[in-house]
C-alpha cells in the first residue's frame, strides 16, 4: 500500500548559503554573490506567495557573521538597506507580513528604523508571514528567553515549576509562528549554523548542493514536493505500525 502523502509544509525556513562560492566560481568578488543572492530572495518570496505557503523564514545574517571582514559586513548591510527600500511596496501589494528575528540592537540605527517601519507597515497584512533572521543566533535567543524567565521567577512573578516547553517557546522571537516543518540549507554544508535550534526539533532537513543565488521557483517547488514524500513520526510509530500493535 502506498503511504499517505504528507500535506505541503506550512513553514519553510531556509539557510541561504553559498553566495561566496557562487561568486568565486565566476571569478567575481563575494559581494557580487550577495547581490545575486538578493535576487534569489526576491524570486523565492514571489514563488512562496504563489504556492500559498503560509510561513517563510530566511536566514540572512547570523550573530557570528559579524566576524567577517568589515568590507563584507558593510556590503551586506548595504544590501539590506537596498532590499528594504526596493521591495517593501511589492510585499505590501502581495499582502505579506514581514518580521525580523534577531538581536536588533547591534545594527546601524537607520537599519533599525527601516526594520521598525517595515514591520509596522506590513503588520495589518494577512497573507504570508515572511521572517528574516537577521543578526540572529539560536543559542543567543534561547539564553535570552531563559534570562527573561529567570528574572520573572526571581521577582516572584513566575513559579519555576510552571516552565514547560510550550511556555518557553512563547519567550522566543518566533512566538507568533508555527515551528518550521521544513528547513532547507543550500550549498552543500550539512549543519544548522545556530539557526532555529529550538524550533527545528522535528523539522525535516533538506540539504541541497545548489548555491543560494541559483535557488529559484523550481527549486522551492521541488523542495516542497520532496517534503510531501517524507514520513514524519514525532517519536511515535507510523499509522500502519501503530494499528498493528493496538
Ligand atoms: C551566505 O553565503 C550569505 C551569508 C552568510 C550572509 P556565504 O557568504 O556564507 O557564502 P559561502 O558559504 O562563503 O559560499
Ligand atoms: C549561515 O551561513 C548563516 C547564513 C546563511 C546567514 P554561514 O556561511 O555563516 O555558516 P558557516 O560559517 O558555514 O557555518
Ligand atoms: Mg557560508
Amino acid at each position: 500500500m502506498k503511504p499517505p502523502q504528507m500535506p505541503l509544509p506550512k513553514h519553510v525556513a531556509i539557510i541561504m548559503d553559498g553566495n561566496g562560492r557562487w561568486a568565486k566560481k565566476r571569478h567575481l568578488p563575494r559581494e557580487a554573490g550577495h547581490y545575486a543572492g538578493m535576487g534569489a530572495v526576491r524570486e523565492t518570496v514571489r514563488a512562496a506567495c504563489d504556492l500559498g505557503l503560509e510561513n517563510l523564514t530566511l536566514f540572512a545574517f547570523s550573530s557570528e557573521n559579524w566576524k567577517r571582514p568589515k568590507t563584507e559586513v558593510g556590503a551586506l548591510m548595504g544590501l539590506f538597506r537596498a532590499y528594504f527600500r526596493s521591495d517593501m511596496d511589492e510585499l505590501v501589494e502581495r499582502n505579506v507580513r514581514m518580521r525580523i528575528i534577531g538581536h536588533r540592537g547591534r545594527v546601524a540605527p537607520d537599519i533599525q528604523q527601516m526594520i521598525q517601519d517595515s514591520e509596522s507597515r506590513t503588520a495589518p497584512n494577512t497573507g504570508m508571514n515572511l521572517t528574516f533572521a537577521f543578526d540572529y543566533g539560536g543559542q543567543e535567543e534561547i539564553a535570552a528567553a531563559a534570562q527573561e524567565l529567570a528574572r520573572a521567577a526571581k521577582d516572584g512573578r513566575l513559579d519555576p515549576e510552571t516552565i514547560t516547553p510550550e511556555l518557553f517557546a512563547t519567550r522566543l522571537f518566533t512566538s507568533a509562528l508555527p515551528a518550521p516543518d521544513l528547513v532547507i540549507r543550500t550549498s552543500g554544508e550539512h549543519r544548522l549554523s545556530n539557526f532555529l535550534l529550538w524550533q527545528s526539533a522535528y523539522a525535516e532537513l533538506l540539504f541541497l548542493d545548489t548555491h543560494w543565488p541559483d535557488f529559484d521557483r523550481a527549486a522551492l517547488t521541488a523542495a516542497m514536493g520532496q517534503f510531501t514524500a517524507r514520513e514524519r513520526r514525532f517519536g511515535a510509530l507510523d499509522t500502519l505500525d501503530s494499528g498493528a500493535v493496538a
